[in-house]
């Protein structure tokens, strides 16, 4: 797969006319591209954790006629939760998952797909891209959640299925939720529109003190342990740059119109070094390298303790701007003269938003959202920084995304063996810059 047919700027703005969703030309609105089902729409959920219940939330709120018909975990104990907090909050008039199409265990994700007309795939990102590829070949309206892959194999695999539901006229939102979220739509709108000149540097940060830790119990086969404490391991997460820092690095593609041609960084595990914290690395800074010579400081860290940031700055050749999910939005020119400053009260939640704009669609009929191809490319942004800082050495796009080192188990099974097994210490192996090779 070349850089030219997955980065050149016209293909960018293509694809990026058709995930600003909402802003989008209205040529590309096609009514009646699928035959919307005349009573409720049917919905699956796949991954029954915090994300996928809240995901049933949103679409639930949005007071478009839906049913929750299947549900699909790995895990009984996940599934039974979800399926109490939604049915406790919404009844029998919008939830109606008897026994049979509860499913549980690795499989269960296609039979739960089979019953619905849309799909939210939320479950760890090791499994979105056989799951979007599922999802897409039984031809279903998806709303999955990011990262869309950890590794360049599944990023080949999404983009394919992202090729598939264009042709098929699926709507795909993904929950790059910063994309449905106004500050970031006004802002990238006026940046577009040349009002901060040409964008020639920027950062973007995901600095915060880390997330939660699922402790081993005895009775826990490898598998199973990894799977529960999915966060610590790559076929599962793809590290916290993938897993969370995408958001930030994300909001660089779209301020670019573009994706990196280069990547060069370095990381390591600091602070967060326990049996628990299986390989990932607490830390990696980089600087993403453009087409044009534009050059992005990207930084994610997980201190406990140290200063927090999360959100991105860049400069442009007339003016810089300030934006963060907190309805930041701050453009001003080079002497401080205001251009945008985003009114941050009373703000729409963005992750209802998506909701809503997507279900607005479907109920409709329309074929309005292609957001997969971006969420890929972002997302590949995102693994090909991990794959620099890993390894130590400088990457270009192509040579990330062509990279042929698989992470996925050979089996999927709890009693089957991840590819990464603790020493006879207890510690994984990690990464060491310099020595591994990741590609
Ligand atoms: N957009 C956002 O801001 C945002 C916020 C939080 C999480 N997320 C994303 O949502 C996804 C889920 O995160 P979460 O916080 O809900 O995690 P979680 O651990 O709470 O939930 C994941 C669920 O998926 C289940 N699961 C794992 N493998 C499965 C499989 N093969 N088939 C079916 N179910 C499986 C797990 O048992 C678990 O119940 C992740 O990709 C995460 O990055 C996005």
């Amino acid at each position: 797969m070349s850089m030219k047919n997955l980065n050149s700027r016209r293909d960018f703005l293509k694809t990026s006319a058709l995930v600003t969703g909402g802003m989008m030309a209205p040529s590309f609105l096609v009514p009646g591209a699928y035959a919307a089902p005349a009573n409720e729409l049917k919905l699956a959920v796949i991954g029954c954790g915090g994300r996928g219940t809240g995901a049933v939330f949103q679409a639930f709120e949005t007071g478009h006629p839906i049913k929750l018909v299947a549900m699909a975990d790995a895990f009984q104990d996940r599934l039974d939760n979800s399926y109490k907090a939604i049915f406790d909050k919404y009844g029998k008039d919008k939830v109606d998952v008897p026994a049979e199409k509860k499913f549980v265990g690795f499989d269960g994700y296609k039979k739960a797909i089979a019953e619905a007309d849309v799909v939210i795939l939320a479950t760890p990102p090791g499994f979105r891209p056989s799951h979007f590829e599922e999802a897409v070949n039984q031809g279903k309206q998806i709303f999955m959640e990011k990262p869309v892959a950890t590794d360049a194999a599944g990023i080949r695999k999404v983009l394919a299925a992202a090729e598939v539901a264009k042709a098929k006229k699926l709507n795909v939102v993904v929950g790059l939720q910063r994309h449905y979220q106004n500050n970031y739509r006004e802002v990238m709108k006026r940046i577009h529109n040349g009002d901060l000149g040409e964008i020639v540097g920027g950062q973007v940060y995901w600095n915060d003190g880390g997330v939660w830790v699922r402790e081993r119990k005895p009775e826990q086969t490898e598998m199973e342990y990894q799977m529960r404490n999915w966060y610590y391991f790559n076929w599962l997460c793809g590290d916290h740059i993938v897993e969370q820092h995408v958001h930030n690095i994300d909001i660089a593609n779209w301020a670019k119109n573009s994706y990196p041609v280069k990547a060069e960084g370095t990381g390591g595990r600091m602070v967060r070094t326990g049996k628990d914290n299986g390989e990932i690395f607490d830390h990696h800074v980089l600087t993403f390298t453009y087409d044009d010579g534009t050059v992005i400081h990207s930084e994610c860290r997980h201190f406990p303790g140290a200063a927090n940031r999360v959100d991105e700055t860049f400069q442009g050749t007339k003016g810089k701007v300030f934006l963060s999910a907190g309805n930041h939005g701050v453009m001003t020119d080079w002497k401080g003269n205001p251009i945008y400053t985003h009114n941050r009260e009373n703000q729409p939640n963005p992750y209802q938003t998506e909701h809503d704009e997507l279900w607005a669609a479907l109920v409709k009929g329309e074929y309005k959202f292609a957001d997969a191809e971006n969420a890929a490319k972002s997302t590949m942004t995102a693994i090909m920084g991990r794959y620099a800082t890993y390894s130590g050495k400088v990457l270009t796009w192509d040579e990330a995304l062509n990279g042929t080192i698989d992470l996925f188990p050979e089996t999927l099974a709890w009693d089957a063996s991840p590819k990464l097994l603790p020493g006879a210490d207890g510690y994984y192996p990690h990464a060491i810059p310099g020595k591994t090779k990741v590609i």
